[in-house]
């Protein structure tokens, strides 16, 4: 089967364009910059709903009333003690050099433990016990990277929250809570990109949950992806004021390197997801802990956009989810390299609703390759 051609929007040589899945989920506007989540745009969800609502939104296919929402926070609260529980019996998953490495062995050791499957409830139920193990597993190892030990969730706060207070050792401020939860609600689904697709191709053979989420783990740490943000904000430390952005960008870039958190595979125009960041950090602002970060990473964009427009005027490359990320996760006081780790904790959300979309269709995902090899005579 010619793929390029059943889907005419083919690049020779890669995937771009092509369907590979119909979904109710969420769908990515490149040209207009418009991300619809589960028929809401991104802009009226993120600060606007919290994580549990856009896990039911995702997991039930409509906005969950109080029982459900409920429910669903609860399952997301079972998932963060199943996963606390476990963590003895962890041997050295936990002690990785990378916390997405970490993450994958972590959630794999949770797949072998029944407690966290549940026949008979809802199908979200083991949606949520998984997607929630994921912020305990996330938050344990930076604790121990840390030098310190893992802390219990408390299933009496909401996800973010608990996640936050997990990582930092104390209960946030509330308006630091509140940033990270809009930060999982933006990030939570995006998309047939590469993590998901590869959450969904794992879902295609029949396999479980666990696996989905721990190969959609793997594919999500590379810096093409979820791999990013830290290595924004290392950039912004090395600018250190807004009046040096330019410089160093132009350097950056005559030294052939690429600027991190900038360009997008499919966005022509600024990623939406970066102005509801920035706008939740605007919000954290008022509480009084951003500031002069925010200011540089304005200035940086502003410099970035327009020596990458001098260099490629024909291809637009504007800041992307991570630019803000990155400011936001350290202003809520998430260490560095725990970034790509907390994106998996919101995107778990969407791999888990698309495992579950992809089981409902049935489908085994197989793709073709072009075969470029030589031929025997
Ligand atoms: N900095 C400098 N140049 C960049 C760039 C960036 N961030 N992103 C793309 N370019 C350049 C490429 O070098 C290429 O130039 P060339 O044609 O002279 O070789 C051109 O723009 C087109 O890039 P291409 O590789 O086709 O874009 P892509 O669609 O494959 O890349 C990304 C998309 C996200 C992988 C890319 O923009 C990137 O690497 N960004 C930095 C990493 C990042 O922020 N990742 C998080 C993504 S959400």
């Amino acid at each position: 089967m010619d793929l390029a051609k059943q889907n005419g929007a083919a690049k020779a040589g890669g995937l771009d364009g092509v369907v590979v899945a119909d979904t109710a989920l969420s769908e990515v506007d490149g040209e207009r910059g418009r991300l619809v989540v589960a028929g809401h745009d991104i802009e009226a969800l993120a600060g606007r709903v919290g994580f549990e609502d856009l896990c039911g939104l995702l997991w039930t296919g409509a906005a969950p009333d109080a029982a459900t929402r409920r429910a669903i926070g609860q399952a997301l609260a079972e998932g963060r003690a199943l996963a606390f529980e476990q963590i003895p019996a962890l041997g050295e998953a936990l002690v990785a050099e990378d916390g997405s490495a970490a993450l994958m062995a972590c959630v794999a050791h949770f797949g072998a433990r029944a407690a966290w499957r549940a026949e008979g409830a809802a199908p979200w139920t083991e949606l949520g016990r998984v997607t929630g193990a994921v912020a305990t597993f996330a938050a344990a190892w930076a604790r121990r990277r840390a030098g310190g030990q893992p802390i219990a969730p408390d299933v009496s706060l909401g996800h973010a929250a608990d996640y936050l207070r997990m990582v930092r050792g104390e209960v946030a401020p509330e308006a630091a809570a509140r940033a990270l939860d809009a930060y999982l609600v933006t990030v939570a689904d995006h998309g047939m990109n590469a993590s998901t697709f590869t959450a969904r191709v794992v879902a295609s053979t029949g396999s479980d949950l666990v696996s989905a989420i721990v190969a959609a783990t793997g594919a999500l740490k590379g810096p093409l992806h979820g791999g990013a943000p830290g290595p924004v904000l290392d950039m912004l430390d090395a600018i250190g004021e807004p009046g040096r952005a330019g410089a160093w960008i132009a350097a950056e870039l005559a030294a052939g390197r690429r600027i991190m958190g900038m360009g997008h595979r499919i966005y022509r125009v600024r990623d939406p997801r970066a102005a509801v960041l920035e706008r939740a950090l605007g919000e954290l602002e008022r509480g009084g802990s951003v500031g002069a970060r925010l200011a540089l990473a304005r200035a940086t964009e502003r410099a970035a956009e327009a020596l990458l427009a001098e260099r490629h005027p024909d291809r637009p490359l504007k800041a992307n989810v991570e630019f803000y990320t990155a400011v936001l996760l350290d202003a809520v006081g998430l260490p560095r390299e725990l970034f790509t780790p907390t994106f998996a904790v919101g995107r778990a959300a969407g791999w888990s609703a698309h495992v579950q979309e992809q089981r409902r269709a049935g489908r085994l995902i197989r793709p073709a390759s072009r075969y470029v090899g030589p031929v025997p005579a």
